[in-house]
Order: structure tokens, then sequence, then C-alpha cells
């Protein structure tokens, strides 16, 4: 038996990366997941690799009217809807100087915005069956980190955001809890890499050696803290923001 047998997950920007593996953990342990992403067929796609039974949708998760059709053909293709994680990211860095106000607008409307539209279209069914499970991604960017002024700002609102939804939801069943990753082996990281000019190999070395567990994070890190704070196991935690970074803040 499966802990999310029975159970319907979405998890936003899971066409790769962490939302993949997170989605992945989450059908393997028995739930319909929903793989929302911004491109329909990469969606699609990933979804097909998790076998039958699961679904791909097209979503610009900073866009109203799309995220509440997506959450809306969720609850109709699956029959409804028990886990949000709300995942999708990007990044726009750069020092605050030369830092634009659409690279602000953009990362502040993925990130918080959109956690914002997706947990106000999930919650409505959350509350109404008085069940439900978000995960939302901050960072250890949070606690602030040169040249990411608008993604350190999101992700810190992002634990604001965790604790009151922990507040206003918890008296109808619901948890809510924010993952604070360190650095984690994607392609988010692997183009911050680039944007520094160090070769991918050396860039994640360099984060190792630095990191108190001497090794990167993987997304299926991330997938099973995911999992573990969405099991029924952890009703009574929430509002929190638990760091999965390998000791990194502890040292930074
Ligand atoms: P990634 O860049 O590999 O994947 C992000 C996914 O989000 C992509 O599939 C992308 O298409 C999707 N996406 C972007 N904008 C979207 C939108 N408007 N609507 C729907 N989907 C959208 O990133 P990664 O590394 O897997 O990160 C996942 C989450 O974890 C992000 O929120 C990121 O900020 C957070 N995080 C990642 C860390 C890392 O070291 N990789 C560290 C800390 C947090």
């Amino acid at each position: 038996m499966g802990r999310f047998d029975g159970r319907i997950a979405v998890v936003t920007g899971a066409a790769r990366g962490i939302g993949f593996a997170t989605a992945q953990r989450f059908a393997e342990e028995g739930a319909r997941v929903a793989i929302l992403d911004l491109d329909e067929s990469s969606a699609a796609e990933a979804a097909a690799k998790l076998g039958e039974g699961h679904i791909g949708i097209g979503c610009n998760v900073s866009d109203g009217p799309s995220v509440d059709a997506a959450v809306e053909r969720v609850v109709s293709e699956l029959g409804g809807i028990h886990i949000l994680i709300n995942n999708a990211g990007v990044t726009r860095d750069n020092l605050l100087f030369k830092m634009t106000e659409e690279d602000w607008d953009l990362v502040m409307g993925v990130h918080l915005k959109g956690a914002f539209l997706m947990t106000k279209a999930a919650q409505k069914h959350f509350v109404t069956q008085k069940y439900g499970k978000i995960v939302n991604l901050s960072s250890v960017s949070a606690l602030g980190n040169r040249g990411q002024a608008n993604y350190s700002a999101a992700k810190m609102g992002i634990q604001g955001f965790t604790r009151t939804l922990g507040i206003e939801l918890g008296p109808y069943g619901v948890n809510a809890n924010a993952i604070a990753p360190g650095f984690i082996a994607t392609e988010m990281t692997d183009a911050t890499a680039a944007r520094v000019g160090i070769p991918v190999d050396e860039f994640r070395a360099m984060t190792a050696e630095r990191n108190p567990v001497k090794r990167v994070g993987f997304p299926e890190d991330i997938a099973a803290a995911a999992a573990f704070l969405c099991s029924d196991e952890a009703s009574y935690i929430t509002g929190q923001t638990l760091y999965v970074d390998g000791g990194a803040k502890l040292v930074s």
C-alpha cells in the first residue's frame, strides 16, 4: 500500500527538475498526478513517463484564467485534488543596479503570485472536503543572496505566505508547509554555472566542498521531503519551512 493511494496530486513546473522528481515520487507511492508546466506537450510527455493515469496540462501559474482552467481540468479529468506542490520557478539574476523592472515582475509573478493563484484555486476544494496538503518551494536564497534581490524576496515571501496558510487553513484540515532547498543539481543551477562562466561539474564540486555533508543535493532529496510533509504522518506539522540543504544554512 502506498502513502498516497487514492490521492490526486498537482505539481507545478514539473516537466523537469525538482518538480518532475516530486511528481515521480507521488506516482510511485500511489497518487495520480497532474503535471502542470508552461508547455502542454512537455507536461504531457513528462506525465507519460510516470505511466498510466497521470496527466500533463499546459498552464502559466502567473495567469489567473490559466490557473483556474488547469485546476478545473484536474478535478474533472482525475476526479479531485488533494495535494498541491507549488514548485514552478524562474531566475533572472542580476545585481540590484542592473536588475530590470521586468526581471523583478517576472520572478515575483511566477513564484509569489503563482503560488497565490494556485493555492486559491485549490483551497476551495480542500476546504469543502476538509482535507488538503500544500508544499511551497522556498530556497536558502530567502536568507539573502548576491545577485538575487528579486528571487530572495520572492522566496522569503513564500515563507510568510506559508505561515499564513497554516493559520487560515488549519481549521479546515489543510496543512501548508514550505521546503527551502539548498543547491540542487538541475537545469536551473546549471544555468547559474553558465552565467558565472564555470563548467557544470566544477561548479557542483565547488558547491559540494563548501557543504557540511560534502555533496550537492538532487531532486530526489526534495521529493522525499515533500512526500513526508504531504503524508498523514505529518498532519501536526503546518506553517513550517524545512531547509533541505545538507546544512548549507548553518555555515552561510
Ligand atoms: P527548473 O528550472 O529545472 O524547472 C522549473 C520548471 O518550472 C520548468 O519546467 C519551467 O518550465 C517551469 N515554469 C517556469 N515558469 C512557469 C510558469 N509561469 N508556469 C508554469 N511553469 C513554469 O527548476 P528547479 O531547479 O527544478 O526548481 C524548482 C523549484 O525549486 C523552483 O521554485 C526553484 O526556485 C526552487 N529551488 C531550486 C533550487 C535549485 O538549486 N535547483 C534551490 C532552491 C529552490
